[in-house]
Parts: structure tokens; C-alpha cells; sequence
């Protein structure tokens, strides 16, 4: 079925883009002076990663820009949003900048710009140097310092061009996935070691805001946060404070702080653990932002579960509800109502959807097309979500689509595709998929027409 999207409610100059990281993409992992990450080490590690995938060659990306961009302009995009690869750029994590790192940003940013491409900049997207984890990683609070020299490095060479920055990329993923649950790099299983890295992740995107504010008077800065609606599974009493939890330790713990309203105490009374804090740096982690990112994916359903691990609130799969490849459940109202809530509960004055996707086994048919309805279909439903915020008073001013290209999906390495474009990932070919053309059409009739419906 094919929803109808109210595209009237989009203002001009809305930006319409997809997003992509690093890592995911780039491969090229020990060329120009690049050093190993987390995720080289992570996903080189054997029983880490799906049939052992790793990132070196991933989408090629580093040897494909040119394609990369007429891809996107083929689709009528306006922007793109990219992360940069801190040991390309930093390869000792601390010390000497690598002029050959910077400089791949730099020809790729003009190139952007040349094709009528707004780039948007994500300073941290997961790829932690491996060096700077041998010192401690994010546990440590000098991480967060390297992470600031590092932003000033970029903000200074990309910042006469780059207008659009954000610093961090879901720190939840950092924080909780890599630190706790220990199946993203770097792979610990330590409660204590998560709630500092979080605390240093949001300190490290403080001083890295104000690097950036610094180097780039004009700049509009933003964090990314992946958020979840949450809500209790059952009608008891126990569920609904689990659901509160459950909200506080994906939600309010990345989302309180950067708003000037510290730590949730629940949350810090929930895990126990002392926050490895001194004084202003509460302040700090609030420094002024111009945006807020949205990566939307999947709703949560809670119970409780006192004997499990903290935050004691499981999430339970619900049965009869349609789901993507990765098994997360549909619900594109979700995006509605977390759009609302950033507007409402935290008073965002400008909100970008950063990243919403699906993962579908696609089917090529014989003649080489890529058929993929149900991507299609979660598209078209949260656009529509979308422009129902927007109507109802959400300042949303722009969608990046996960993403461009099919890529190393992390733990679940290539077998899981997110794209709009098809990767063959034994040849590099790459294949606009219907998605991708309906996405195309979707755009054109929001420029084109204006005001209008697609
Ligand atoms: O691929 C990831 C991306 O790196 C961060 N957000 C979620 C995507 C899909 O899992």
C-alpha cells in the first residue's frame, strides 16, 4: 500500500539526504595514514561478527566518491550526512594531525558542494583509534579531552564549508551496546565502565561543541541520539515503572544532560554507580545547541525484571505485528510522537530525522532491477509520520534516510541491508533499488511542487 505523505507540511529548504558512517562504508582501513579503530579490532575478533565481516573494503567508498555523489544527485538529494573517521584524521588519537586524512574529507566536502550537496558532518560515529582504547577508552575522561583537539582539527580545515556539525552518533550505542552489553566494539560487559564512558561521551560532547562553536562562528551544532518510544506491556503497576527505567536509560540519561537538566537521579540511583563528574562539567555537557538529531528505528514494549540486569526492564517481542529483517517491530507513529516529544518535553527549536531506515532481504530479479516493497513501504510511512509532526508543530527541517548504500552493519556484518542503493558487495556494482527511486520521486515532488502530496 502506498501511504500518502502531506508534503506541504516540509518548509523550503528542507533537506532531503541520506546518512552513512565511516566505518560502514569507507574501507580503505590502512590507507593515508589511517590506524586501527575499536571496530577494526572488534570485528577481527573471531565470534564477533556475522560469518566474521569486517569493515576493510566495505562499500569502497574511499575509492568511489565520484560515483558515491552522482549516485545521490541521481536521486535529487540536497544533502548528505557523513561521519568522519577520527584515526584517518588523528590516526595516535592524541598529537599530530594527518594531513592526508584531512584531506579526503576535504576534496569529499568540495565535491558535495560542487553537486549542490549540503554535507552534514558527524564527528564520531563508533571508530574510537584503537590507541586511545589501550589508554582506557571512554571510561577514561582524557578521551573526552583527545575528542575535543580532535573536533577543533576538523572544524578548522572543513569549517569554511561545512555549516551542519554534530559531534556524537547514538552515545547510547557507545555507552550501553559497547560497554554493558559488550556486543559492539569495544565489547565490555561492566556497568561501571559504561556509566563513566557515558558520562564521558556527553563531556566529550561538550567540550567538542565548543571547539566547534570556536573554530566555526556560523555553525549549527546537534547531537544524534537513537531514541525509543517505550511503553509498559502489560497493564501492572511494575511494568509501568520498569517502562520508566527502561525510558530513563535510552532516553532521559542522553537527553536530560545536554539540556541543562544533569543525570536523571532515578536513573543514577537505578545503576549505582558514582558518575565520575567534577564541577562544571555539568555545564559543559549543556553547552547551547542549534539542532537535535532523531534516529529513529523501533518502539519498546517493557516488563519487569528485577532479577535481570539494570535497569531490572526487559523488552518482550510482540507477536502479530509486522517487523523489518532485523527483527525490530514497525511503528511509524513512534517517529510522531518522538518528534513531538523533543519539540514539547525539550523545547527544540530546529529537529532533523538523522537516520530512519529498514533492513529487507531485496530481491534482484533477472533483469537486474532490485525490488524491495516493504523498504518502500516503511519509508513512506514514517515520511508521513513525519509531515504529522511537522504539521502539528514539530520544527523538522530535514530526513536522512539509512541509508545511502547496503553496508557493514556492524555485529551483523553485510548480511543485513539498509540501503536505498543495492550493494554487490563482491563486485562494488551498486544498484538503485525501488526504494531508492520512490525516495527520488518523493523529493522531486516536494521541490517541484511545492506544497502538494506524494
Ligand atoms: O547502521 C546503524 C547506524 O550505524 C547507527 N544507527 C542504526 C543503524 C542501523 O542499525
Amino acid at each position: 500500500m502506498s501511504e500518502r505523505i502531506d508534503l506541504a507540511a516540509f518548509p523550503d529548504g528542507f533537506l532531503w539526504g541520506t546518512a552513512t558512517s565511516a566505518y560502514q562504508i569507507e574501507g580503505a582501513v590502512a590507507e593515508d595514514g589511517r590506524t586501527p579503530s575499536i571496530w577494526d579490532t572488534f570485528s577481527h575478533t573471531p565470534g564477533k561478527t556475522a560469518g566474521a565481516d569486517d569493515g576493510d573494503t566495505a562499500c569502497d567508498h574511499y575509492h568511489r566518491t565520484g560515483e558515491d555523489i552522482a549516485l545521490m544527485r541521481r536521486l535529487g538529494l540536497n544533502a548528505y550526512r557523513l561521519s568522519v573517521a577520527w584515526p584517518r584524521v588523528v590516526p595516535g588519537g592524541t598529537g599530530p594531525v594527518n594531513a592526508e586524512g584531512l584531506a579526503f574529507y576535504d576534496a569529499l566536502v568540495d565535491d558535495l558542494l560542487e553537486a549542490g550537496i549540503t554535507p552534514s558532518v558527524t564527528l564520531y560515529h563508533w571508530d574510537l583509534p584503537q590507541s586511545l582504547q589501550d589508554r582506557g577508552g571512554w571510561p577514561e575522561r582524557d578521551t573526552a579531552h583527545a575528542f575535543a583537539a580532535y573536533a577543533d582539527a576538523v572544524a578548522r580545515r572543513l569549517g569554511d564549508r561545512v555549516k551542519l556539525w554534530a559531534t556524537l552518533n547514538e552515545p547510547s550505542c557507545s555507552a550501553w551496546i559497547g560497554h554493558y552489553e559488550g556486543t559492539m566494539a569495544p565489547g565490555w560487559t561492566d556497568l561501571t565502565a559504561a556509566v563513566r564512558a557515558s558520562c564521558h561521551l556527553l563531556l566529550g560532547h561538550g567540550l567538542a561543541t565548543e571547539a566547534v562553536r570556536a573554530a566555526v562562528p556560523d555553525a549549527r551544532i546537534g547531537i544524534v541520539n537513537n531514541l525509543s518510544t517505550v511503553r509498559p506491556a502489560t497493564d501492572r503497576p511494575e511494568d509501568a515503572a520498569a517502562a520508566r527505567r527502561h525510558d530513563g536509560h535510552v532516553n532521559r540519561w542522553w537527553l536530560d544532560p545536554v539540556h541543562g537538566r544533569g543525570f536523571p537521579a532515578d536513573m543514577t540511583e537505578t545503576y549505582g554507580v558514582g558518575l565520575p563528574l567534577r564541577e562544571g562539567d555539568v555545564k559543559t555537557i549543556a553547552a547551547p545547541l542549534d539542532w537535535l538529531g532523531l534516529n529513529y528505528y523501533f518502539p519498546a514494549h517493557v516488563v519487569d525484571d528485577p532479577r535481570g540486569p539494570a535497569p531490572y526492564a526487559r523488552t518482550v517481542r510482540r507477536e502479530g505485528v509486522p517487523r523489518t529483517g532485523m527483527d525490530w517491530e514497525i511503528d511509524a507513529g513512534g517517529i510522531e510522537t518522538l518528534l513531538l516529544r523533543l519539540t514539547e518535553e525539550y523545547g527544540a527549536r530546529t529537529l532533523y530525522v538523522t537516520e530512519n531506515g529498514s533492513a529487507f532481504p531485496d530481491t534482484v530479479r533477472p533483469d537486474g532491477t532490485v525490488h524491495d516493497p516493504e523498504r518502500q513501504e516503511y519509508l513512506e510511512a514514517h515520511l508521513a509520520a513525519c509531515a504529522s509532526a511537522a504539521r502539528r508543530g514539530a520544527p523538522l527541517a530535514g530526513y536522512f534516510a539509512w541509508s545511502l548504500l547496503d553496508n557493514f552493519e556492524w555485529a551483523y556484518g553485510y548480511g543485513k541491508r539498509f540501503g536505498l542503493v543495492r550493494v554487490d558487495h563482491r563486485t562494488q556494482a551498486r544498484t538503485v533499488k525501488g526504494s531508492g527511486h520512490r525516495y527520488a520521486e518523493i523529493v522531486r515532488a516536494h521541490r517541484e511542487r511545492g506544497r502538494g502530496a506524494a
